[in-house]
């Protein structure tokens, strides 16, 4: 089987391309590029023909941040709607954090996670593997033997690795399998008992706020353990002024270091939560109009090199209820690429940057072989239009879960196609 894509814009940062051309993709490959390509060529196998006119065609989107809940918590989402959920989003590729239950922290986790991933053969899944067991921040996991079960990369995430000398030890061992660690900077003594950030919002509200430096501290520590040690380190979830700075200039002087954002950091601030909206609890929580500027400088300057959704599915069970109890995260595999794209309509990032920022660049961090048109790699393609006009209506996502702050917001440009190994696995219809 063959699909020839007419028409389409094609931008591939990777190549440095940025033209109207023809696709054909065959046996799941890219297999050529170039102007009128026709289907009568290739007469001896079926050729099904896509008109893709005004729509942009990019490598298949590829989201390094990714919460799927099983196993464990297959109610909130299974790693089958998580994946239904990120094609939906214009991703062919998502890389799942480690905090399930029990915590993907030795290779039966990994393996069962990979099982399960190509049984549902919808979206590429690569599973984080834990930096510690349990997360708890004392012994290191086996990196070796996660590596070899498949693993990715390594993060304690949705807790900070507390003890230096263990965050040390992790980029060092890490180091010599070419594997990144990703942290989730936190410091606890500042953030515990905190539900928001922490300013005039949280004064007002009356709860108790998380400061900044909760996370720029542990952004300046990994910084300077990635200088000490020569090693590379990636921060999660950017979002304060203080981090992007402190990045810029870590990044500035040879440091190793990567960062993401996710777009909540881009498009809501603290005064999101004045009605006391569960679904913009998150961590790290929403902060003030001064750090989303902030952090659109940050991806301006390429001081942040990921846009990545964070989707942190959960259950009403954990949402209905008082603020202060409600769980933390916010649902966005199927809102994070139209968020992303207001920024090319807002002048802040051109098309290629933003495809870099959410394909490119995720592959070379995670140093997996995606990403990319060139001819032979995987035909893995997010087709988008970008001046379809929608409406974010959580009763028809694909996830499992319903937390998006963003239900009834009107949005601009949508994937309207997600192929993944040449087979198309989300149509918009
Ligand atoms: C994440 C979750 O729910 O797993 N929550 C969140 O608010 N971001 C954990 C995390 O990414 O830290
Ligand atoms: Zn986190």
């Amino acid at each position: 089987m063959k699909l020839l894509l007419k028409g389409g814009r094609i931008i591939d940062p990777s190549q440095n391309i940025d033209a109207e051309m023809d696709l054909l993709i065959e046996n799941g490959k890219i297999a050529k590029m170039g102007r009128d390509l026709s289907a009568s060529e290739n007469n001896s196998t079926t050729v099904e023909t896509l008109d893709l006119r005004n729509a942009l065609i990019v490598p298949g989107l590829i989201d390094m941040h990714t919460h799927l809940r099983e196993p464990g918590h297959e109610y909130k989402e299974t790693i089958q709607t998580g994946s239904e959920a990120a094609v939906a989003g214009g991703f062919t590729s998502i890389a799942c954090m480690p905090n399930t239950n029990p915590i993907n922290d030795n290779r039966s986790v990994t393996d069962f996670i990979l099982k399960q991933a190509g049984i549902c053969n919808m979206a590429n899944v690569y599973p984080i593997a834990a930096i510690s067991k349990m997360s708890e921040g004392k012994i290191l996991s086996e990196f070796g033997d996660l590596k070899d079960a498949g693993a990715v990369a390594f993060s304690d995430d949705g807790n900070p690795v507390t003890n230096s000398r263990l965050m040390r030890n992790a980029l060092e061992y890490a180091h010599p399998l070419d594997m990144t660690v990703i942290s989730h900077c936190e410091v606890l003594d500042l953030s515990t008992g905190g539900t928001m950030n922490e300013g005039s919002v949280s004064t007002e509200l009356g709860l108790q706020g998380i400061p900044n430096v909760a996370e720029s501290i542990m952004v300046e520590r990994d910084i300077a353990l990635a200088d000490y040690t020569n090693t590379s380190v990636h921060i999660a979830h950017v979002s304060t002024a203080e981090s992007v700075r402190a990045i810029r200039a870590a990044k500035a002087r040879g440091v190793h270091v990567t960062a993401e954002t996710a777009p909540h950091y881009f498009t809501l601030t603290d005064e999101a939560l004045r009605e006391f909206s569960t679904n913009a609890k998150v961590y790290p929580p929403l902060r003030n109009m001064k750090d989303v500027e902030s952090i659109k400088e940050g991806l301006k300057d390429g001081t942040i090199d990921v846009i990545a959704s964070d989707h942190a599915p959960h259950s009403s069970i954990e949402k209905d209820v008082e603020f202060e109890y409600a769980a933390s995260g916010i649902n966005g595999l199927e809102t994070s690429l139209s968020l992303s794209l207001k920024l090319v309509d807002d002048d802040i990032l051109t098309f290629h940057q933003l495809i870099e920022k959410m394909s490119t660049n995720p592959a070379r961090i995670l140093k997996i072989n995606k990403g990319t048109l060139t001819i032979g790699s995987d035909a893995d393609l997010t087709i988008i239009d970008t001046q379809k006009s929608w409406t974010v209506n959580v009763n028809i996502f694909r996830s499992k879960s319903k937390n998006s702050p963003f239900q009834g917001w009107k949005l601009k440009g949508k994937a309207i196609m997600t192929i993944v190994g040449g087979e198309i696995k989300y149509k918009e219809t």
